[in-house]
Protein backbone atom coordinates (compact mmCIF):
# COMPACT_ATOMS: atom_id res chain seq x y z
CA UNK A 1 0.00 0.00 0.00
CA UNK A 2 3.50 2.18 0.18
CA UNK A 3 2.99 3.20 -3.31
CA UNK A 4 0.68 4.28 -6.25
CA UNK A 5 0.68 4.70 -9.64
CA UNK A 6 0.31 8.63 -11.08
CA UNK A 7 0.47 8.97 -15.02
CA UNK A 8 2.16 5.84 -15.49
CA UNK A 9 4.89 6.33 -12.60
CA UNK A 10 5.29 4.74 -9.75
CA UNK A 11 5.95 6.79 -6.75
CA UNK A 12 5.47 6.69 -2.62
CA UNK A 13 2.36 6.71 -1.59
CA UNK A 14 3.23 9.89 0.53
CA UNK A 15 4.60 11.86 -2.54
CA UNK A 16 1.62 11.53 -5.01
CA UNK A 17 0.90 14.98 -6.03
CA UNK A 18 -1.94 16.46 -8.58
CA UNK A 19 -1.81 20.19 -9.77
CA UNK A 20 -4.39 21.77 -7.49
CA UNK A 21 -5.92 23.35 -11.25
CA UNK A 22 -7.29 19.70 -12.16
CA UNK A 23 -10.88 20.05 -12.24
CA UNK A 24 -11.29 16.49 -11.36
CA UNK A 25 -10.82 18.24 -7.80
CA UNK A 26 -11.82 21.83 -8.19
CA UNK A 27 -15.63 20.23 -9.69
CA UNK A 28 -15.62 16.37 -9.36
CA UNK A 29 -15.08 16.11 -12.85
CA UNK A 30 -14.01 12.36 -13.56
CA UNK A 31 -14.13 8.81 -12.83
CA UNK A 32 -13.70 6.22 -10.77
CA UNK A 33 -13.87 2.47 -10.48
CA UNK A 34 -12.39 0.21 -7.36
CA UNK A 35 -11.57 -3.54 -8.12
CA UNK A 36 -11.09 -5.56 -4.69
CA UNK A 37 -7.81 -7.97 -5.24
CA UNK A 38 -8.44 -11.69 -3.61
CA UNK A 39 -4.74 -13.22 -2.87
CA UNK A 40 -2.91 -10.75 -4.96
CA UNK A 41 -5.24 -11.43 -8.22
CA UNK A 42 -8.24 -8.48 -9.19
CA UNK A 43 -11.55 -10.05 -9.75
CA UNK A 44 -13.01 -9.12 -13.00
CA UNK A 45 -10.53 -6.40 -14.13
CA UNK A 46 -12.20 -5.86 -17.40
CA UNK A 47 -15.88 -5.64 -16.18
CA UNK A 48 -14.99 -2.91 -14.19
CA UNK A 49 -12.83 -1.34 -16.30
CA UNK A 50 -15.72 -1.37 -19.14
CA UNK A 51 -17.99 -0.01 -17.03
CA UNK A 52 -15.31 2.88 -16.23
CA UNK A 53 -14.72 3.31 -19.94
CA UNK A 54 -18.79 3.70 -20.14
CA UNK A 55 -18.96 6.42 -17.25
CA UNK A 56 -15.94 8.16 -18.94
CA UNK A 57 -17.78 8.47 -22.60
CA UNK A 58 -21.03 9.37 -20.86
CA UNK A 59 -18.87 12.59 -19.47
CA UNK A 60 -17.35 13.07 -22.52
CA UNK A 61 -14.26 12.40 -20.58
CA UNK A 62 -11.20 11.00 -23.06
CA UNK A 63 -9.82 7.19 -21.35
CA UNK A 64 -7.76 4.88 -22.45
CA UNK A 65 -8.88 2.22 -20.63
CA UNK A 66 -5.34 -0.11 -21.27
CA UNK A 67 -3.10 2.55 -19.34
CA UNK A 68 -4.79 1.39 -16.47
CA UNK A 69 -4.09 -2.42 -16.74
CA UNK A 70 -0.86 -1.72 -17.09
CA UNK A 71 -0.64 0.65 -14.21
CA UNK A 72 -2.34 -2.08 -12.11
CA UNK A 73 0.18 -5.03 -13.31
CA UNK A 74 2.77 -3.02 -12.33
CA UNK A 75 1.78 -1.85 -8.80
CA UNK A 76 0.78 -5.58 -7.85
CA UNK A 77 4.28 -6.74 -8.72
CA UNK A 78 5.86 -4.09 -6.97
CA UNK A 79 3.73 -4.22 -4.11
CA UNK A 80 2.55 -8.28 -3.88
CA UNK A 81 -0.34 -7.50 -1.77
CA UNK A 82 -3.09 -10.02 -0.55
CA UNK A 83 -6.59 -9.37 0.01
CA UNK A 84 -7.26 -5.29 -1.00
CA UNK A 85 -8.77 -2.89 -3.38
CA UNK A 86 -7.42 -1.26 -6.14
CA UNK A 87 -9.15 2.33 -7.02
CA UNK A 88 -8.17 3.81 -10.03
CA UNK A 89 -9.27 7.53 -11.19
CA UNK A 90 -9.35 9.42 -14.10
CA UNK A 91 -9.53 13.38 -13.89
CA UNK A 92 -10.87 15.72 -16.26
CA UNK A 93 -6.94 17.49 -15.52
CA UNK A 94 -5.94 14.72 -18.04
CA UNK A 95 -4.42 12.68 -14.92
CA UNK A 96 -4.63 9.09 -14.28
CA UNK A 97 -4.33 7.65 -10.51
CA UNK A 98 -4.53 3.86 -9.42
CA UNK A 99 -3.75 2.93 -5.87
CA UNK A 100 -4.28 0.20 -3.29
CA UNK A 101 -6.57 0.52 0.09
CA UNK A 102 -6.88 -1.88 3.00
CA UNK A 103 -10.45 -2.99 2.87
CA UNK A 104 -12.49 -1.28 5.13
CA UNK A 105 -13.62 -3.19 8.51
CA UNK A 106 -17.05 -3.10 9.38
CA UNK A 107 -19.70 -5.28 11.47
CA UNK A 108 -20.73 -8.36 10.36
CA UNK A 109 -24.31 -7.51 10.08
CA UNK A 110 -25.48 -3.56 9.52
CA UNK A 111 -28.48 -0.93 10.62
CA UNK A 112 -29.61 1.51 7.56
CA UNK A 113 -31.12 4.99 8.30
CA UNK A 114 -33.09 6.09 5.49
CA UNK A 115 -31.83 9.15 4.03
CA UNK A 116 -33.50 11.03 1.35
CA UNK A 117 -32.11 11.56 -2.30
CA UNK A 118 -32.69 12.51 -5.31
CA UNK A 119 -30.64 10.99 -8.34
CA UNK A 120 -28.95 13.17 -10.63
CA UNK A 121 -30.70 11.86 -13.89
CA UNK A 122 -27.29 13.79 -16.16
CA UNK A 123 -24.99 10.99 -14.20
CA UNK A 124 -27.02 7.91 -15.07
CA UNK A 125 -25.07 4.92 -14.83
CA UNK A 126 -21.78 7.47 -14.33
CA UNK A 127 -19.09 6.13 -11.24
CA UNK A 128 -18.17 10.08 -11.29
CA UNK A 129 -16.06 11.53 -8.85
CA UNK A 130 -19.16 13.73 -7.35
CA UNK A 131 -19.60 11.57 -4.87
CA UNK A 132 -20.14 14.01 -1.95
CA UNK A 133 -23.77 13.41 -1.46
CA UNK A 134 -23.37 9.82 -0.78
CA UNK A 135 -20.40 10.54 1.50
CA UNK A 136 -22.78 12.97 3.08
CA UNK A 137 -25.74 10.62 3.43
CA UNK A 138 -23.36 7.64 4.95
CA UNK A 139 -22.23 10.50 7.63
CA UNK A 140 -25.89 11.53 8.45
CA UNK A 141 -26.62 7.40 8.91
CA UNK A 142 -23.90 7.78 10.98
CA UNK A 143 -25.18 10.65 12.99
CA UNK A 144 -28.65 8.66 13.58
CA UNK A 145 -26.66 5.84 14.92
CA UNK A 146 -26.50 3.85 12.11
CA UNK A 147 -24.07 2.15 9.96
CA UNK A 148 -25.32 3.18 6.42
CA UNK A 149 -27.57 4.82 4.44
CA UNK A 150 -30.49 3.56 2.32
CA UNK A 151 -31.11 6.07 -0.52
CA UNK A 152 -35.10 6.99 -0.69
CA UNK A 153 -36.14 9.51 -2.91
CA UNK A 154 -38.97 12.36 -1.31
CA UNK A 155 -42.15 9.87 -2.68
CA UNK A 156 -40.72 6.92 -0.96
CA UNK A 157 -38.65 4.84 -3.53
CA UNK A 158 -36.28 2.89 -2.30
CA UNK A 159 -33.10 2.68 -4.62
CA UNK A 160 -29.51 1.79 -3.20
CA UNK A 161 -26.56 2.62 -0.59
CA UNK A 162 -24.51 4.93 -1.26
CA UNK A 163 -21.81 2.53 -2.16
CA UNK A 164 -23.91 -0.89 -2.48
CA UNK A 165 -27.01 -1.92 -4.11
CA UNK A 166 -30.13 -2.91 -1.95
CA UNK A 167 -31.81 -5.90 -1.85
CA UNK A 168 -35.17 -6.87 0.52
CA UNK A 169 -36.67 -10.38 0.75
CA UNK A 170 -40.41 -10.42 0.80
CA UNK A 171 -41.99 -13.12 0.38
CA UNK A 172 -39.28 -15.72 0.57
CA UNK A 173 -37.94 -14.32 -2.94
CA UNK A 174 -35.40 -11.31 -3.06
CA UNK A 175 -36.67 -8.27 -4.28
CA UNK A 176 -34.06 -5.59 -5.79
CA UNK A 177 -34.40 -1.99 -7.49
CA UNK A 178 -34.42 -2.18 -11.54
CA UNK A 179 -31.70 -0.04 -12.77
CA UNK A 180 -34.41 2.08 -14.40
CA UNK A 181 -34.43 3.50 -11.20
CA UNK A 182 -31.29 5.31 -11.71
CA UNK A 183 -29.26 3.27 -9.54
CA UNK A 184 -25.42 2.09 -10.68
CA UNK A 185 -25.79 -0.84 -12.74
CA UNK A 186 -23.12 -2.57 -9.42
CA UNK A 187 -20.76 -5.78 -11.02
CA UNK A 188 -21.84 -7.47 -7.74
CA UNK A 189 -25.58 -6.61 -7.87
CA UNK A 190 -25.22 -8.59 -11.57
CA UNK A 191 -23.97 -11.75 -10.06
CA UNK A 192 -26.70 -11.77 -7.38
CA UNK A 193 -29.18 -11.26 -9.82
CA UNK A 194 -27.95 -14.00 -11.69
CA UNK A 195 -27.44 -16.35 -8.74
CA UNK A 196 -30.55 -16.13 -6.52
CA UNK A 197 -33.67 -16.07 -8.26
CA UNK A 198 -34.32 -12.38 -7.99
CA UNK A 199 -36.79 -9.96 -9.01
CA UNK A 200 -36.19 -6.90 -10.04
CA UNK A 201 -39.16 -4.28 -9.26
CA UNK A 202 -39.78 -1.10 -8.03
CA UNK A 203 -39.88 -0.94 -3.96
CA UNK A 204 -40.97 1.44 -1.75
CA UNK A 205 -40.18 2.45 2.12
CA UNK A 206 -44.14 0.75 2.38
CA UNK A 207 -42.52 -2.77 1.55
CA UNK A 208 -39.96 -2.71 4.11
CA UNK A 209 -42.50 -3.40 7.16
CA UNK A 210 -43.33 -6.93 5.27
CA UNK A 211 -39.53 -7.93 5.20
CA UNK A 212 -38.05 -10.41 6.57
CA UNK A 213 -34.43 -9.90 5.48
CA UNK A 214 -32.19 -7.32 3.95
CA UNK A 215 -28.95 -7.30 2.69
CA UNK A 216 -26.60 -4.43 0.53
CA UNK A 217 -24.24 -6.07 -1.83
CA UNK A 218 -20.65 -4.58 -3.28
CA UNK A 219 -17.58 -4.74 -4.39
CA UNK A 220 -15.47 -4.51 -1.33
CA UNK A 221 -18.58 -5.95 0.95
CA UNK A 222 -19.69 -8.63 -1.38
CA UNK A 223 -23.04 -9.27 0.22
CA UNK A 224 -23.55 -7.70 3.63
CA UNK A 225 -26.58 -8.75 5.93
CA UNK A 226 -28.58 -6.05 7.45
CA UNK A 227 -30.32 -6.34 10.95
CA UNK A 228 -32.32 -3.50 11.26
CA UNK A 229 -33.74 -0.59 9.13
CA UNK A 230 -34.21 2.70 11.49
CA UNK A 231 -36.85 1.04 13.60
CA UNK A 232 -37.49 -1.47 12.21
CA UNK A 233 -35.97 -4.79 13.34
CA UNK A 234 -34.70 -7.63 10.46
CA UNK A 235 -33.40 -11.09 11.03
CA UNK A 236 -29.55 -10.81 9.85
CA UNK A 237 -29.48 -14.98 9.81
CA UNK A 238 -32.80 -14.87 7.64
CA UNK A 239 -31.88 -18.28 5.54
CA UNK A 240 -32.84 -16.53 1.93
CA UNK A 241 -29.94 -13.75 2.95
CA UNK A 242 -27.43 -16.14 4.19
CA UNK A 243 -28.12 -18.55 1.24
CA UNK A 244 -27.64 -15.10 -1.02
CA UNK A 245 -24.04 -14.99 0.30
CA UNK A 246 -22.72 -18.14 0.32
CA UNK A 247 -23.68 -18.48 -3.45
CA UNK A 248 -22.40 -15.17 -3.96
CA UNK A 249 -19.05 -16.21 -2.46
CA UNK A 250 -19.07 -19.53 -3.86
CA UNK A 251 -19.20 -17.58 -7.66
CA UNK A 252 -16.75 -15.44 -6.83
CA UNK A 253 -14.70 -18.12 -5.69
CA UNK A 254 -15.04 -20.36 -8.92
CA UNK A 255 -14.51 -17.34 -10.95
CA UNK A 256 -11.29 -16.24 -9.37
CA UNK A 257 -10.18 -20.01 -9.44
CA UNK A 258 -11.14 -19.86 -13.14
CA UNK A 259 -8.51 -16.84 -13.50
CA UNK A 260 -5.71 -17.97 -11.57
CA UNK A 261 -6.12 -21.44 -13.55
CA UNK A 262 -5.45 -19.08 -17.48
C1 LIG B 1 -23.94 4.05 -5.95
C2 LIG B 1 -23.37 2.66 -5.93
N1 LIG B 1 -24.20 1.61 -5.97
C3 LIG B 1 -23.73 0.34 -5.94
C4 LIG B 1 -22.37 0.08 -5.88
C5 LIG B 1 -21.86 -1.34 -5.88
O1 LIG B 1 -21.23 -1.59 -7.13
P1 LIG B 1 -20.18 -2.75 -7.34
O2 LIG B 1 -20.86 -4.04 -7.03
O3 LIG B 1 -19.83 -2.66 -8.78
O4 LIG B 1 -19.04 -2.48 -6.42
C6 LIG B 1 -21.47 1.14 -5.86
C7 LIG B 1 -20.04 0.89 -5.79
O5 LIG B 1 -19.25 1.75 -5.47
C8 LIG B 1 -21.98 2.47 -5.88
O6 LIG B 1 -21.15 3.51 -5.87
Amino acid sequence: MHLACVDGSLVPLAEARLPVIDDGLLRGDGVFEVVRVYAGTPFVLHEHLERMQRSADNLRLPLAVEHFIRDAHELLIATRPGDCMLRFVATRGGHRITLLEALPEGPPTIALAKIEYQPTLVLDGVKSLSYAGNMLAGRLAKERGCDEALLVTPDGRVLEAPTSSFFLVLDGAIRTPPLSEHILDSITRRRVVALANVEEQELTTADLPRATGAFIASTTREVHPVHRIDDLELDPQDAVVLDAAARTRELIASELAAVVAE
